[in-house]
């Protein structure tokens, strides 16, 4: 008798705790639609298009091209998501940013070279964090990068390679090394690399003694490396990283075609 109660009971719990389990996940996938759908009436939405789109585009517009005043908020965004998997990191560090804009901090480098730096501008604080999390839940979708596809890859300096400081070299030679000697079996240190990687790549970017062609070209190699970059950050699998490191390997040596020491 004893245990025909227990058993019961045994069979209460487990029910009650499946059924809640259930109501949960009906919850958070009602919750995840709602937020998709209904996003753009919400007060973090609203903000986002009143603070930051007067500056920011939503996404690449390839007609307004020459009017953009900063990167559109796609490519912030996968600049950011990749670093910052984790809702509040995510929040932290895009507030963190606008709070205080700087080139020690950026993760938008050519960005910068590009628009100079975002201005430094006063927010609400509260309105800031809902204005971050909604660009993390926000589904901004996907567009290819229209300055590669427009500029169709890297090109010589009228046959020639294009001249570049020695001290930008050294840096080069250190990152094409480091990605001959990295190994590991660990996934977290192939995303760690990736950061590293990705900020020894942004002083060049940073550099401002590059303009022009010269800084196009530049910028048009590093943009094809950073996705890579990016990807080994959020990279699971072993295998996919140890295929992006050798991607890279062969894009770091193929820059020696096109670039030398003056
Ligand atoms: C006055 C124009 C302007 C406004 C307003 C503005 N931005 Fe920006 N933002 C820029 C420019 C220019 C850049 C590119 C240079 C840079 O990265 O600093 C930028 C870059 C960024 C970056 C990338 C920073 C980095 O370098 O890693 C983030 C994140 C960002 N903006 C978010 C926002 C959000 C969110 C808002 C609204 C609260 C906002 N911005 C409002 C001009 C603006």
């Amino acid at each position: 008798m004893g245990d025909l109660i227990k058993l019961v009971s045994i069979a209460t719990i487990i029910s009650v705790v499946f059924i809640s389990c259930n109501n949960n996940q009906t919850k958070k996938t009602e919750a995840i639609a709602i937020s998709q759908q209904d996003l753009k009436s919400t007060k973090g939405y609203k903000l986002l298009e009143s603070k930051c789109y007067i500056c920011h585009f939503e996404v690449p517009d390839p007609v307004k091209m020459n009017q953009m005043l900063a990167p559109p908020m796609l490519r912030v965004k996968e600049h950011y998501l990749p670093n910052y998997q984790n809702k509040e990191d995510f929040i932290k560090a895009i507030t963190n940013i606008i709070n205080n804009p700087s080139e020690e901090n950026t993760l938008m480098p050519g960005a910068i070279k590009k628009f100079n730096l975002m201005p430094k501008l006063i927010y609400n604080q509260d309105e800031l964090k809902l204005i971050a999390e909604t660009i993390y839940k926000y589904n901004f979708g996907a567009a290819p990068k229209m300055k590669m596809l427009m500029m169709g890859g890297l090109q010589l300096n009228n046959g020639e390679r294009w001249k570049l400081k020695k001290e930008t070299i050294k840096k080069l030679d250190g990152i094409t090394n480091s990605l001959y000697t990295f190994k590991s079996n660990e996934i977290k240190e192939y995303n760690q690399f990736g950061k590293d990687l990705f900020e020894q790549a942004k002083f060049i970017m940073l550099d401002k003694s590059y303009t022009g062609d010269k800084f196009d070209q530049i910028h048009n190699f590093f943009s094809g490396v950073e996705s890579d970059m990016h990807l080994l950050i959020e990279e699971k699998s072993i295998e996919n990283a140890k295929s992006l490191v050798e991607n890279m390997k062969t894009k770091f040596n193929d820059f020696y075609n096109f670039f030398e020491e003056e």
